[in-house]
């Protein structure tokens, strides 16, 4: 059982920074990931669509034999975690809650900014997580869509990036925040640009980061830590292979990514 791999799954290539933070965390755990590169991205659809996709990404993960899964989406972990946890018999978790507390910790003012994509910051998951564990929490919250199409073209330095940050961010620098939380997969591979525009004294919340924590706990918890010390079985599916996908995922993930699987079957 404990060697059976952790299935993580995003909207594409972005849960790739979640599974970069698993893998420093916790080395030795083997790893399947299915990102819906047919169906990117989730941010601008409706709800409904989102949940139907979720539920055949947790399928696709059950029948890999997981022992967990994680949703490193923060769309689908906004608008339906309830449903992968309908659906899987093994633990689950989103990125919300350990992204929320990960800020509630950090903010000495109470004052939490929260950008992501467009379902993210209708859901009000983050908002309604951070509230829960701090009532008094003063909470801005920012839809951000242009910036996935930066980072997937590669422009996390761009002076380009660096405008639309600066209008984007504008309303939670007026707010005074002094933390935010970086709440979509690809924010993380804009922290220099966000840490400038923000003027560096705003602590800056990887949810990925904090979820890898948190799934150790739940290993630890459950007793499904592997245990073996061998190099960890890596294994990526993906719903359409675009012609740049190694490349920016190897960005991403920060090392070669070996072979990358094409999963069949998952319709517009
Ligand atoms: N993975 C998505 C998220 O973290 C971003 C890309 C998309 O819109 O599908 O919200």
């Amino acid at each position: 059982m404990t060697a059976k791999p952790i299935g993580v799954f995003d909207s594409g290539i972005g849960g790739l920074t979640v599974v970069h933070a698993l893998m420093q965390r916790l080395p030795h755990e083997n790893i399947v990931y299915f990102g819906d590169t047919a169906r990117v991205p989730y941010g601008p659809k409706s709800p409904q669509v989102i949940r139907e996709y979720a539920a055949q990404d947790t399928d696709f993960l059950l029948s890999k034999d997981v022992k967990m899964i994680v949703i490193a989406c923060n769309t689908v972990s906004g608008v339906a975690l309830d449903v992968v946890m309908k659906q899987a018999h093994v633990p689950v978790v989103g990125v919300i809650r350990p992204g929320a507390a990960a800020a509630v910790a950090a903010s000495k003012k109470k004052r939490i900014g929260v950008i992501g994509t467009v379902a993210t910051i209708n859901s009000k998951a983050y908002t309604n997580a951070i509230r829960q564990l701090d009532a008094e929490a003063h909470v801005v919250a920012q839809a951000c869509p242009l910036f996935v199409p930066l980072v997937e073209e590669g422009w996390t330095h761009h002076k380009v990036t660096e405008l639309v940050a600066k209008e984007y961010l504008f309303p939670l620098k007026l707010e005074k925040i002094d933390t935010l939380v970086l709440g979509c997969t690809h924010y993380p591979l804009l922290k220099e640009v966000i840490a400038r525009v923000v003027n560096g004294n705003v602590t800056l919340i990887d949810s990925g980061e904090a979820t890898a924590m948190e799934v150790e706990r739940i290993l630890d918890e459950h007793r499904l830590r592997n245990r073996s010390a061998l190099k960890p079985h890596l294994q990526f599916f993906v719903s359409d292979v675009p012609a740049k996908f190694a490349e920016v995922g190897e960005r991403f993930l920060g090392q070669k990514m070996g072979r990358i699987h094409r999963a069949h079957g998952f319709l517009l």
